[in-house]
C-alpha cells in the first residue's frame, strides 16, 4: 500500500507540474537516401519509439520541452523521452531512410508514408487500460490507425504499390513496460484481478491478437523488443527499493517479473506465433541484458551514474516533472545511463542499438 501511495503522490506531483508546460515549435528535416532491404519502417508502441505522437493529445506523458531533445543536433520533431535520438532512430539513419514521422502529424509530407511512419505513444502497453488511464494511445488503436494508413497508402501510390510497402517493411514494436510500471504496480484493482503469471497471460493473448491482425493487413517481418530490467529503472529504485535491492543495486522482485516474461515471450510465445503466422518472421530484441549490465556496472562503461537519471534529482522525474526548471539537472547527459528516470540516455540507446539491435537485425534478414 506504500508503493500505491507513493505512486498517487508521483501522479498528483505531474498534474500539478502540467500547470505551466507550453506546446512547442517543431520543423522537420530529414535525409532522402533509401538504401535497403525494406521499402519502410513502421513502427509501433510506446515511449522508447515514439516521436510525438503525444504532443497533441491531452495527457501529463508528454516531452515536447526542454530538457528532452536538448543533445539533438539537427532540428527534429519534438517529443522524444531523450536527450537525443532513440533506437529506431539509428536504425533509420543506417537503413538510409528519413526519421519516421508520427502518423498524427503526417499532415503537409505524406510524401513520407511511403518509407514508413511511427504510431507509437509514450504511456501505452500491450493492454487497453494502461494506454486509456493516461488518455494516450493504446495499442489496439495504433493498429486501427495502421489500417487508415495501408488504405492512405493505396489512395497515394495504387494497390500493387501498397502492397509491396505493407508486406516488406520492417515492422519494429518496443511495448510491455508500462502495463507493468504505470498499470499493475499502481493499480491496486489489476493486481487484485491478476496474479503476475495471469497478467503474463494476459499480455500475450492480447499481443497475439494484435500481431495477428498487422499480419492479416500483410505485414510479415517483425522486431520484438524484450522488457528492460524493469528494477532497475531510476522511479522504479526511488518508490519500491523497499521491496529488496540485489547485490547490483536494482529491485530484485520487479527485474525477476521482466526475466520471467521475457524468457516466455521469447522462447515460447514468439516461435509458436511464428509457426502460426506462415511466411512471418519474429526477431527477438534482447534489451534486458545489455540494459542490466550497464544498471550494475555503469563505470565499466565509462558511465558515471546508473542508479539516478540525469534529469532534475534523478530520482523521479519523467514527462512534465522534468522540465526546465527540474532543478539538479546534469550537465553531461553521455555521464548517465538514464536520461529521466523511465528512459534511457541517447548514449544508453547507441550502445543498445550498436551491440544487441542492429546485428540482430541485420542476420535475421540477411543483409
Ligand atoms: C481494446 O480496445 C479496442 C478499441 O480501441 C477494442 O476494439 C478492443 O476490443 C479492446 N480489447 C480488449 C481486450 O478489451
Amino acid at each position: 500500500m506504500a508503493a500505491w501511495r507513493s505512486a498517487n503522490v508521483l501522479v498528483a506531483l505531474l498534474v500539478v507540474a502540467a500547470a505551466w508546460i507550453h506546446p512547442g515549435v517543431f520543423t522537420v528535416e530529414g535525409n532522402n537516401a533509401a538504401s535497403s532491404p525494406f521499402p519502410a519502417i513502421i513502427l509501433l508502441g510506446d515511449s522508447t519509439i515514439d516521436v510525438g505522437t503525444n504532443n497533441d493529445l491531452i495527457t501529463v506523458i508528454k516531452s515536447d520541452f526542454p530538457p528532452y531533445g536538448r543533445d539533438l543536433t539537427m532540428q527534429l520533431p519534438k517529443g522524444r523521452f531523450c536527450n537525443g535520438l532513440l533506437v529506431t532512430d539509428y536504425l533509420a539513419q543506417d537503413l538510409g531512410f528519413p526519421y519516421q514521422i508520427p502518423y498524427l502529424q503526417r499532415a503537409g509530407q505524406e510524401q513520407k508514408l511511403l518509407t514508413g511512419v511511427n504510431f507509437a505513444s509514450s504511456g501505452s502497453g500491450w493492454v487497453n487500460l494502461t494506454a486509456d488511464t493516461y488518455n494516450v494511445i493504446s495499442f489496439a488503436k495504433q493498429v486501427d490507425q495502421f489500417k487508415d494508413y495501408k488504405k492512405e497508402l493505396i489512395s497515394m501510390v495504387g494497390q500493387t504499390q501498397a502492397d509491396n510497402i505493407i508486406s516488406n517493411a520492417l515492422y519494429v514494436i518496443s511495448t510491455g513496460t508500462n502495463d507493468y510500471v504505470l498499470s499493475y504496480y499502481v493499480n491496486p484493482l489489476v493486481q487484485k484481478k491478476y496474479s503476475i503469471p495471469a497478467y503474463q497471460q494476459l499480455i500475450r493473448d492480447t499481443a497475439t491478437v494484435y500481431l495477428q491482425d498487422l499480419y492479416n493487413e500483410g505485414a510479415r517481418n517483425f522486431a520484438l523488443a524484450s522488457l528492460p530490467p524493469l528494477g532497475c529503472l531510476p522511479a522504479v529504485i526511488s518508490i519500491y527499493g523497499n521491496k529488496g535491492l540485489g547485490p547490483e543495486g536494482c529491485v530484485a522482485p520487479l527485474n525477476e517479473v521482466a526475466r520471467a516474461g521475457n524468457d516466455v515471450f521469447r522462447h515460447v510465445f514468439m516461435p509458436k506465433l511464428e509457426r502460426q503466422l506462415v511466411g512471418s518472421k519474429l526477431v527477438y530484441l534482447d534489451v534486458y541484458t545489455v540494459l542490466f549490465e550497464l544498471a550494475a556496472n555503469p563505470r565499466a562503461f565509462g558511465y558515471k551514474e546508473a542508479r539516478k537519471s540525469c534529469c532534475g534529482t534523478g530520482l523521479v522525474e519523467v514527462a512534465i516533472l522534468c522540465n526546465p526548471a527540474s532543478f539538479g539537472t546534469c550537465d553531461d547527459s553521455n555521464e548517465y545511463v538514464f536520461f529521466d528516470s523511465f528512459h534511457p540516455t541517447t548514449r544508453t540507446y547507441k550502445l543498445v542499438y550498436d551491440e544487441f539491435v542492429w546485428p540482430v537485425v541485420k542476420a535475421a534478414f540477411n543483409f
